[in-house]
C-alpha cells in the first residue's frame, strides 16, 4: 500500500498493534508520528517492530569494499553497531536498472523486515539517504517499526549559507553542522568566504588576502563596524580578531562534505562588500586609496585580472558545479564618479552603472564558463540584465526569482521572510541580540518555494530553497547553533517533503523529539518558545477579536485568562480562538500538566472605537512597510515581534501626522498607541508624541504630550505604550509623532486604540 503521512495516521489507528499510542490528529501522541525528518514520499507499516539492539551485520551490492569500509565506519560513529557476527542483516544494494520500481538519482527504498533491514537505491546517495532515514528509526537504539518507505526529496538543491566572514567559524565546527545537515538530507553549503569584515580563504597569488584582510581590529563585528576607519592589521598583531582556511583546510572540508554527499558552493564577493580586498589592492578601487569603497574599480582591467587569478585557484580548489560571486548591495556611487567606470561604459555603449554591475557579472561568468563552472548570485546581478547561463538566489523576497524562472533561468529561493536564520526566533527579551526580525520555527516550516505564480513548467527552474545564517551578531559556536537547530529541521523539510506530506502539528512533534537528539550530539539547539505565541483576526462582522494562541512545544496545554490575572492550574485550556468582543488583557502560559512552563505573555486586545474609522495621513507612511494601508492604524489587528510582519506601519519621516475620524462626537476615557523600537534596523520610538482632539477637524486641542522613557541606544526588540487616559468629548483625534531625530530613522506603530 502507498501512503502519504495522512493515510499512515489513519491506517496506524485501525490496524497497527505493534505500534504503541498510535493516535490520530494533530494533538496525537509523538509515537503516532514516525520520528522522521525529512518526513517521506510514502510509508507502509507491516504491523510489527524490530529488535534491533544488537546491530546489524553490513552486506552491499554494487558498492566497493573502500565504501562499505567507510559505511561501517560512519555507521559506528553514528552509533548503529554494525559487526559481522550480527544476525540481522543491513543490505545496501546500488541498483542495476533492472529494479522494479524505479527511484531517483537521490532517492531510495528502505525496508524493515524480520531478518534486518535493506535499502536500495540507483546511487550510493540514494543509500546514504536510506541510511540517515534508518539511523533516525533506530536513535533509541532498541525497536524500530516494521515498514517499508520509498523516498525522494521535493528538490535538488538543498541549503544552508554560513556566513565565515563577519565572525570566523573553525573548520571542526563546520564539519560538524555538515554532518548534521547531512543526517537530514540536506545537500549544500554555502560558503560566505569573503566580505568586508574578513577574507577567508587562502589564495596562494594574493598573501596580503590572508595576512591582513583576514585580520581586524575587533572581535566582535559590531564594535569593529562601530570604528571608523574600520582597520584591517596584520596577522599576528596583538588583539588582532580573524583567521582563514589554508587551501589543504577547503580541501579537507570539500572531501568531508562529499563524502556525506554535500556539495561545497563557495562564495567570492563581487563588486560590492569588498572593503577587505580594497584595504590591501586600494588599485583596484576607484579611488585608488584604502578604506574609502567598497566596491572594486570595473573600470579597471586590473580589477578582472585579479578576480580571474582568484576564481583561478577558486575553481581548482572546489570541484562543485557552481562559484558564487556574491553581487549584492553594491553601490554605484564611485562607478558614477570614475573616469574609468565611465569611459568602459561609453564604450561598451552601457546606459548606466548598474549595466556597468551587469557588464562585470557577464564577464566573469564567460570566465567561469570557460573553468567548467556555473555562476550562482544574489538577485542584484538582475539588475542591468542578466547573465545568460547565470543562476539567482532570490533573497530580497521572490519578485526576482519568480522574474528569473520566467526568463528560463535557475533560481533558489531564500526570502529573507522565511530563511534569514540571523532573526529572532523566540521573544526578542528572551534571546541573544539578534539583527531584529522575527522568524520562528513555524514560519520557515510554513514555506513554499515554488511561488504559487508560476507555471509547472517555470516552477521546474526553482531549484530549491537555502537558509542563510549571517553573522553580525553570531560570534561564537555555540551561538551560531542556536540559530541554525533546529530551524534548519524545518527548511530540510521544506526541502524535501511534498507539500502534501507535510503537516506543522506532526512536524511539531517530531522536532520536539530531535531536539534531545540534537543536544545528545553536543550541538547547542534553541528549545523551543517557553512562551505562547499570540495573533489577532479582526471580525467586523461580529464586531470581535479573534485571538489565537499557540506553542511549539509539545505536548503542553496553554493555559489563559482574559481579564489580566495570572493563569493558574485551574485557569482556562485553550482549545480554540478566543473572541474578544469589547476588550481584553489575555495572559496566557505554557503548562506541562501541573507545572507552568516559561514566562507569561500578555496581550491587551481592543475592539475599540476607531476600528474601520477613516484615517488621513498628513505624512505618508512608507510604501514599503504599509501594514493594510489607510486602514492598518484601526485595524484591529495588533502587531507581532518583527517590523516585517505586515502589522506595523513604518513611518520614514522627521515627524508622522496622522487624524482618525471617529464619524461622530464621541466621550473619550483612552488613547493607546504601541510603537517599537529595533536600533539595529535603525528604528526608533518617538522622542515625543502629541494627541490632540477636535469636534470640526480644523481646530484642535491638545490632550496630551508624551515623551519616550526609553533610551535610544537599548538594544534588542523594544515595545513601548504611549498612552493618554482622561475625559474627553470629540469626533477627530489627532497624532503627532516627532522622531528623535536620527537621519534616515524609522518609527512604527500597529494601532491607534481608542476607547
Ligand atoms: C544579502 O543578504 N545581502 C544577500
Amino acid at each position: 500500500m502507498k501512503l502519504n503521512f495522512f493515510n499512515v495516521l489513519l491506517i496506524c489507528g485501525l490496524f497497527v498493534a505493534g505500534l504503541a499510542s498510535c493516535t490520530k490528529g494533530s494533538k496525537a501522541g509523538n509515537d503516532a508520528s514516525l520520528q522522521l525528518i525529512p518526513y517521506p514520499d510514502s510509508v507502509t507499516f507491516n504491523n510489527d517492530s524490530l529488535d534491533i539492539s544488537a546491530g546489524f551485520n553490513l552486506t552491499v551490492q554494487r558498492i566497493t569494499e573502500d565504501k562499505k569500509a567507510w559505511f561501517t565506519d560512519y555507521l559506528q560513529s553514528a552509533d548503529l553497531p554494525v559487526s559481522d557476527g550480527n544476525k540481522l542483516i543491513l543490505n545496501l544494494i546500488v541498483e542495476d536498472g533492472s529494479g522494479e520500481v524505479p527511484v531517483s538519482d537521490e532517492g531510495y527504498r528502505l525496508s524493515v523486515h524480520r531478518k534486518g533491514a535493506t535499502i536500495t537505491a540507483s546511487s550510493e546517495t540514494g543509500i546514504f539517504y536510506g541510511l540517515q532515514s534508518l539511523l533516525q528509526l533506530s536513535v533509541d537504539k532498541t525497536k524500530i517499526p516494521l515498514l517499508d518507505i520509498q523516498d525522494e526529496p521535493r528538490f535538488s538543491y538543498r541549503g544552508l549559507m554560513i556566513d565565515c566572514s563577519r565572525h570566523f567559524f573553525p573548520l571542526d565546527f563546520l564539519k560538524k553542522q555538515i554532518n548534521m545537515m547531512a543526517h537530514y538530507k540536506l545537500n549544500k553549503f554555502h560558503w560566505h568566504l569573503t566580505d568586508g569584515p574578513g577574507w577567508r580563504i587562502e589564495i596562494k597569488k594574493y598573501p596580503e588576502l590572508t595576512q591582513i584582510a583576514a585580520w581586524r581590529t575587533d572581535s566582535l563585528w559590531k564594535d569593529w563596524w562601530a570604528t571608523n576607519p574600520r582597520k584591517y592589521v596584520k596577522e599576528g598583531t596583538p588583539g588582532a580578531y580573524g583567521g582563514y582556511y589554508t587551501q589543504d583546510q577547503a580541501r579537507e572540508l570539500v572531501k568531508y562534505a562529499g563524502e556525506r554527499h554535500i556539495e561545497i558552493i563557495p562564495e567570492i564577493e563581487m563588486p560590492g562588500h569588498s572593503e577587505e580586498v580594497l584595504a590591501v589592492y586600494p588599485q583596484l578601487s576607484c579611488t585608488g586609496k584604502p578604506y574609502t569603497s567598497s566596491e572594486f574599480c570595473i573600470g579597471n582591467p586590473e580589477t578582472f585580472v585579479f578576480l580571474e587569478n582568484v576564481l583561478s585557484e577558486i575553481a581548482a580548489l572546489f570541484p562543485s558545479k557552481y562559484i558564487h560571486i556574491g553581487g549584492d548591495e553594491a553601490s554605484t556611487e564611485h562607478w558614477k564618479n570614475c573616469p574609468k567606470c565611465q569611459a568602459l561604459m561609453k564604450k561598451e555603449g552601457l546606459k548606466d552603472e548598474k549595466e556597468l554591475q551587469s557588464y562585470l557579472i557577464k564577464r566573469i561568468e564567460k570566465f567561469l564558463t570557460s573553468k567548467g563552472k556555473r555562476l550562482i548570485g544574489w538577485d542584484e546581478i538582475m539588475e542591468g540584465g542578466l547573465a545568460p547561463e547565470a543562476t539567482v538566489m532570490s533573497w530580497r523576497g521572490e519578485e526576482a526569482g519568480i522574474k528569473a524562472a520566467e526568463a528560463g533561468h535557475d533560481v533558489i529561493m531564500t526570502p529573507g521572510k522565511y530563511c534569514y536564520f540571523d532573526q529572532y526566533q523566540g521573544f526578542p527579551d528572551t534571546q541573544p541580540e539578534a539583527i531584529g526580525g522575527f522568524l520562528p520555527i513555524e514560519k520557515v516550516y510554513s514555506y513554499n518555494p515554488v511561488p504559487d505564480s508560476l507555471t509547472a513548467e517555470t516552477a521546474k527552474h526553482i531549484l530549491g530553497v537555502q537558509a542563510n545564517m549571517w553573522a553580525e551578531y553570531i560570534a561564537t559556536q555555540k551561538h551560531a547553533e542556536y540559530m541554525i537547530w533546529p530551524r534548519l529541521l524545518a527548511l530540510a523539510e521544506v526541502a524535501w517533503t511534498k507539500p502534501e506530506n507535510k503537516s506543522w502539528d506532526n512536524f511539531k512533534t517530531r522536532v520536539n523529539h530531535a531536539i534531545p537528539y540534537l543536544q545528545s550530539k553536543g550541538f547547542n539547539p534553541y528549545t523551543l518558545s517557553k512562551q505562547p505565541f499570540l495573533e489577532t483576526k479582526t471580525d467586523k462582522e461580529q464586531n470581535a477579536i479573534l485571538v489565537t494562541l499557540s506553542s511549539e512545544l509539545y505536548p503542553v496545554d496553554i493555559r489563559y485568562t482574559t481579564d489580566g490575572s495570572q493563569p493558574s492550574v485551574a485557569s482556562e485550556i485553550y482549545t480554540e480562538p478566543i473572541l474578544v468582543k469589547d476588550s481584553a488583557l489575555i495572559v496566557a502560559q505554557l503548562y506541562r500538566g501541573n507545572a507552568p512552563v516559561g514566562n507569561l505573555v500578555f496581550k491587551r486586545v481592543d475592539y475599540h472605537k476607531a476600528i474601520g474609522k477613516k484615517v488621513t495621513y498628513v505624512s505618508p507612511f512608507s510604501p514599503y512597510y504599509p501594514a493594510g494601508g489607510d486602514e492598518a492604524l484601526v485595524d484591529g489587528y495588533v502587531g507581532g515581534l518583527t517590523h516585517g510582519d505586515g502589522r506595523w506601519q513604518g513611518f520614514n519621516v522627521p515627524e508622522m501626522e496622522f487624524i482618525v475620524d471617529l464619524g461622530k462626537t464621541h466621550s473619550l476615557h483612552t488613547v493607546n498607541m504601541n510603537f517599537m523600537q529595533n536600533g539595529n534596523a535603525w528604528i526608533w520610538f518617538p522622542k515625543q508624541v502629541f494627541v490632540e482632539i477636535s469636534q470640526d477637524g480644523n481646530t484642535f486641542v491638545p490632550l496630551t504630550k508624551i515623551a519616550t522613557k526609553i533610551a535610544k541606544n537599548a538594544e534588542g526588540t523594544l515595545f513601548e505604550p504611549f498612552v493618554w487616559k482622561g475625559q474627553a468629548s470629540a469626533r477627530y483625534v489627532r497624532v503627532k509623532a516627532v522622531s528623535n531625530g536620527t537621519k534616515g530613522g524609522w518609527m512604527f506603530l500597529d494601532e491607534v486604540v481608542i476607547w
